[in-house]
């Protein structure tokens, strides 16, 4: 252990007894004390009389002592600290709390501490008949090509790492929804409750919680809590004293449109809570949200929580080759053109899969000929759902992409669109957010373009505005 370990170990200790952090002088005894240093020292490096600092350690030792069951004092506090360290290692892998002497701590509090990162192997599995599953809201399982490698790192993240909130972003038609499906039968003996849920028809927050406790509690209606406030505290001690798999499909419709990414509509600001908390409290369960865009939260939490992950769904690549095929298309050497021009998205793969084989019976050679791109009703009324829901500046840079042949570059944005720098360092990432723009180094600068099917689709229909 190195002196910062050693405090931030001691400061989780004193903190969950007394609220309250180490100070100056409590981090110079600890130190002083490990490094066997004699209290005129402490004092010096404490910058405080010898008397005080000699007040605050007999303070601390006591503390100390409490918490850790056993009488704590500076000469036997680096032996005591080196056996709780052995200790905290072999604890249960499963708990949601590391006991150690009489208190209860988080694992995560300690997670800056190396010795916690040793883990046990994982937890018994569940059987079939142990996990109470509520699917009614899960679409019909399909078939499923590829993501060999996302369905490792979900697995990697919810089953290893015990990550408490996943996102998997990701375009319309992309495969969020399939993803997921195909993630629960990997996953779901881990789990003794695993429930799925739409927000497709823009639940209120409280109509969600009260739909998810009924189920993890077998409460009657009328007997769950009234406000809004006491079902999230009563969810999230289901997700402590459970292991729960909750999956939230379609969370982009509780989240507005005309603004910035990630922003949520008037009505559903309080989702904005549940995600905060499942994302930092302590306890053993896991959220799935598939969602068009990353909540604002989740983008925060994302960057400073370790048991909160993304995952941005991209195209199948060559996988998405077996979906022609289910389609019936002919001349494999072809599909390359049509799998990279559609960006392997499963589902715009799918509406040109459809036309080739009513036009051309499946030969996508003749198709190509025409070098055209076809997009179809469908598929525009997916991209308008997507790009109705775009700022006005968001319309303007898209357009801006959309016009020029060649990638864009900051620079050239700020000439072409009457932007400020600032408004455009929130617009890209927002877009990026979005996965509308696709983004790549090239001498040392980062350009912008859109794939073919959004540049078609945002030039007929947004550019055409004077954009
Ligand atoms: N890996 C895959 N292999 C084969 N088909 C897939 C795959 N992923 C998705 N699909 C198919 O593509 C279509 C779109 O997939 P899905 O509904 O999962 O997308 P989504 O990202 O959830 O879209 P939305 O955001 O609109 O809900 C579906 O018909 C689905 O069966
Ligand atoms: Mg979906």
């Amino acid at each position: 252990m190195d002196s910062e370990e050693i405090l931030k170990f001691a400061d989780n200790l004193v903190f969950a007894k007394t609220g309250k952090h180490l100070d100056n002088v409590q981090e110079a005894i600890l130190i002083g004390a490990w490094q066997g240093q004699k209290y005129p020292k402490i004092a010096e490096e404490a910058h405080c009389s010898e008397g005080h600092a000699r007040d605050v350690a007999s303070e601390l030792w006591k503390i100390l002592s409490d918490v850790l069951g056993e009488a704590v004092n500076k000469s036997n506090f680096k032996s005591t600290l080196k056996r709780q360290q052995f200790s905290i290692v072999s604890s249960h892998y499963w708990k949601d709390t590391v006991q150690i002497g009489n208190v209860n701590i988080c694992p995560e509090t300690l997670q800056s501490i190396n010795f916690t990162k040793t883990r046990s192997p994982s937890p018994p599995e569940n059987t079939e008949s142990q996990i109470r599953q509520d699917l009614r809201d899960a679409p019909d399982i399909s078939s499923f090509y590829g993501r060999t490698s996302e369905l490792a790192t979900l697995q990697q993240w919810i089953v290893h790492d015990r990550t408490r909130l996943v996102a998997i972003l990701g375009i319309s038609g992309i495969g969020k929804t399939n993803l997921a499906l195909h993630l629960l039968p990997q996953i779901q003996h881990q789990f003794e409750y695993v429930i799925w849920r739409s927000l497709g028809t823009s639940p209120t927050l409280h109509n969600t919680l009260k739909s998810l406790i009924k189920f993890l509690s077998n409460l009657p209606e009328t007997e769950l809590p009234a406000s809004t406030d006491e079902l999230l505290s009563l969810l999230i001690d289901k997700l402590r004293s459970h292991r729960c798999l909750i999956i939230l499909d379609d969370v982009q419709t509780i989240l507005s449109s005309g603004q910035i990414a990630g922003n949520y509509r008037p009505e559903y600001e309080n989702y904005s809570t549940l995600f905060k908390r499942i994302g930092e409290t302590c306890h053993n369960s896991c959220l799935i949200v598939n969602s068009w865009e990353s909540p604002r939260e989740i983008v925060a939490l994302n960057r400073e929580n370790t048991r909160v992950h993304t995952l941005r769904l991209d195209g199948l690549g060559a996988a998405a080759g077996e979906i022609l095929r289910e389609k019936g298309l002919l001349e494999p050497e072809k599909w390359e053109t049509l799998i990279n021009t559609y960006r392997g998205n499963p589902l715009w793969l799918k509406i040109v899969a459809a036309m080739i084989q009513e036009l051309f019976g499946g030969r996508v050679a003749e198709f190509l000929k025409y070098d055209t791109l076809f997009l179809g009703d469908e598929l525009k009324a997916r991209l308008q759902q997507q790009c109705d829901r775009l700022s006005e500046l968001e319309k303007q840079v898209m357009c801006c992409i959309a016009n020029e042949i060649e990638p864009v570059a900051i620079s050239q944005f700020l000439e072409n669109v009457q932007l400020s720098p600032d408004d455009l360092f929130n617009v890209l990432p927002s877009l990026g957010n979005r996965a509308l723009i696709e983004k790549e180094e090239q001498d040392n600068q980062a350009l912008f373009s859109l794939s073919p099917v959004l540049r078609q689709f945002v030039k007929t229909e947004y550019c055409r505005e004077g954009r």
